[in-house]
């Protein structure tokens, strides 16, 4: 029978369509090292979502492994190259969670212009800072944002942000302009656009092309004295020391952080003791919707490919 190892956390929908399909099916999220390789051992297939890395060495130590499946957008943490060359096919779920992570972007634009967090832990803790805070407010109308990545969430953010009367700047190498505008967004080369944006949010992948694309040259020199830095992406694609810097000493107005160079970041990691930094722990897709969209694509999509 052909068996299925998922070894993280995911919507029950997915081993249910497997085993609707006659599959054998084990759930083991959490395992230690060794352990995963002695379960995958045998499976035909594996589920994995953001934590556990597909290396070379994990699918050596899967003999009958045919195809990854990621529930998720992102293919960073599994080495592609290497399921390759031992003809293992890896799919994944891109678009299914992308409605989920363009509302977090919104969320977090939302709550840096208002200073929802601080005005939040304030009052909550007695004390009424409506003077303080009250300096801070900006709106998102009439500004620029700059989207760098215009895949499933780049377009779900710029039709969100439409009823906030925004401009919105577009890069993407791999998107024709007439696609763009159709949108209501104007193409733009990356220098024009990262000068122009008084929001930036990131939506495109991590590879090595695109590893600290927000560089500290980018962030002190490339960037909009005041702008707002938006990662709901990857954590890789930005200079996090450089990005602290620029926060505390107001280059940049604010930050909303969902994913870290490395995650969690540390507790001594100057991006979390920021006033004008909101972070998130790599909560993107983490919505009802989104948990089964991406539980039922990719056991739908690893069935088809194994029958
Ligand atoms: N925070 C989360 O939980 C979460 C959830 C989903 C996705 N993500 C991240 O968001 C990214 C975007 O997701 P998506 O579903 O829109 O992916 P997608 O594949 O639909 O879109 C990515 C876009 O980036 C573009 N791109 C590639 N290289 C580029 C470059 N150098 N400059 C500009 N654009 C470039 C591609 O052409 C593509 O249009 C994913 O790669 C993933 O890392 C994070």
């Amino acid at each position: 029978m052909t068996k299925i190892l998922i070894c993280e956390k995911i919507d029950p929908i997915c081993p249910e369509m497997f085993r609707a399909a006659g599959f054998e099916v084990e759930v083991s999220p959490g395992l230690e090292p060794e352990r995963l390789r002695a379960a995958v051992a045998g499976c035909e297939g594996l589920v994995v979502r953001s934590a556990v890395r597909v290396t070379a060495e994990l699918m050596d130590a899967a003999d009958r492994l045919k195809v990854v499946g990621r529930a998720g957008a992102g293919l960073d943490t599994i080495d592609v190259e290497a399921a390759r060359a031992r003809g293992i096919t890896v799919l994944n779920t891109p678009g299914q969670n992308a409605g989920a992570v363009a509302e977090l972007v919104l969320g977090l634009m939302l709550a840096l212009t208002r200073r929802l967090v601080p005005a939040h832990v304030a009052l909550a803790a007695g004390r009424w800072e409506k003077n303080r805070l009250s300096g801070f407010g900006f709106e998102l109308g009439g500004k620029t944002l700059g989207l760098v990545g215009f895949g499933a969430v780049g377009r779900r953010v710029a039709a969100l942000v439409r009823g906030f009367d925004m401009e919105i700047l577009v890069h993407d190498p791999l998107v024709a302009d007439g696609e763009v505008t159709a949108a209501g967004a104007r193409p733009s080369g990356l220098t024009e656009l990262l000068a122009a944006a008084d929001f930036l949010s990131l939506h495109l992948p991590l590879t090595s092309g695109t590893r600290n694309l927000i560089s500290r040259e980018v962030i002190f020199s490339g960037l909009k004295p005041g702008a707002v830095l938006i990662n709901c992406a990857r954590g890789g694609l930005v200079d996090e020391a450089a990005l602290a810097e620029a926060l505390a000493e107001g280059r940049l107005a604010g930050a909303g952080l969902d994913v870290f160079e490395k995650e969690p970041p540390s507790a001594d990691n100057p991006l979390l003791a920021l006033e004008n930094v909101v972070v998130t722990p790599h909560l993107g897709a983490s919505t009802a919707e989104s948990q089964v969209n991406v539980a039922r694509s990719i056991a739908g999509q690893m069935i088809e490919h194994l029958k």
